[in-house]
């Protein structure tokens, strides 16, 4: 399998933070529309594309949003402030550029502090390069949403971007949906809004769907950076499969399933406890009755800042489980 690179970057460079999900859902849409049966658009903002079949109605889901920056505040002399639309890291922001919808870039930089260690968001300020107030107001407003702006980066084995988390997952799903050749299964690929501020879009979607199956696609951290806190997941061994995070513990059943489809067309994987954060399938396995829910996670170091760094193989790996997994009978 060739890494499509041109998409992966494509998908990473629209705007999209969690509520303004409107012009990478365009990019998704136009993407996938010629691979599936149905598509259309929610009250909400999800892309539901199905692929229709006789077997289980199964939903893949992956976040279209990424996370942001939301002005609160303009002083007189044209400094932005802001709060976080999903999780935003004082460290990480600090010296970095952003953007805006309307392409107005800015930079991130502190107010001095005596003691780096109680470094805030409250202490940072987004600099538009502008002398006052007036002069800013005719370029951003007060709930306008900037986006770290960073430039996409190869080298032969890994992907370095910004928000990674989650195209990459949208891009292991448009890529699944064109590699599909037979599946039974009645199927729903679903990009989803705001998940970074609360698995929202999973859990409307998932409403209307009723799936029988549900299946995220999105990053997961890595253990194996310098004195990083143990965890067996790292980059370049595998796509990863979620035994828990915060928000699901995966059902046994679909775990064993998606070990033995690995193991059966001999796809590296890992498997992956993680001890904080959560997915779409921590809102889709809450739905209704209950939705036996995993999830396929791609290893990625430095999630939520500028550098996110993925393995291509990892990447590879995740799509070839996820159309082997979606070709079978599931039966659990
Ligand atoms: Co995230
Ligand atoms: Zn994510």
């Amino acid at each position: 399998m060739k890494f499509n690179s041109n998409l992966l970057k494509k998908l990473v460079t629209v705007y999209g933070p969690s509520g303004n999900e409107g012009k990478i859902r365009e990019v998704i849409e136009k993407e996938i529309k010629d691979y599936v049966d149905d598509i259309f658009v929610d009250d909400l903002g999800n892309l539901i594309a199905r692929k229709k079949g006789n077997g289980k109605r199964v939903m893949v889901a992956a976040h279209m949003d990424q996370i942001g920056l939301m002005i609160t505040h303009i002083d007189d002399k044209g400094f932005l402030r802001f709060t976080n639309v999903g999780g935003i890291n004082p460290y990480t922001s600090l010296s970095q550029q952003v953007v805006f919808e309307n392409g107005i870039i800015g930079v991130i930089s502190s107010e001095p502090m005596e003691d780096m260690a109680k470094l805030k968001l409250e202490n940072l300020f987004i600099d538009i390069g502008v002398k006052s107030k007036e002069e800013a107001e005719k370029l951003v407003n007060i709930g306008d949403i900037c986006v770290y702006r960073s430039e996409y980066g190869e080298n032969d084995n890994v992907v370095f971007s910004k928000c990674l988390d989650d195209r990459v997952g949208c891009f292991v799903a448009i890529e699944a949906i064109k590699q599909l050749k037979d599946s039974n299964n009645d199927l729903y690929f679903v990009f989803t809004v705001q998940e970074e501020v609360g698995l929202r879009g999973a859990k409307t979607s998932a409403y209307r769907i009723e799936p029988e199956i549900g299946i995220a696609i999105d990053v997961t951290g890595s253990g194996d950076t310098p004195k990083a806190k143990p965890f067996a997941v790292g980059l370049g061994k595998g796509t990863a499969i979620k035994v828990k995070d915060n928000s699901v513990l995966t059902h046994p059943k679909l775990r064993q399933f998606m070990v033995e489809v690995a193991k059966e067309n001999n796809i590296p994987y890992q498997m992956e406890v993680l001890e904080f954060g959560g997915t779409d399938s921590g809102a889709i396995h809450l739905t209704k009755e209950g939705v036996p829910s995993g999830v396929i996670s791609i290893p990625t170091r430095y999630i939520h800042s500028t550098v996110e760094m993925s393995s291509k193989e990892d990447i590879i790996n995740s799509i070839k489980l996820l159309v082997k997994i979606l070709e079978r009978d599931i039966e659990i």
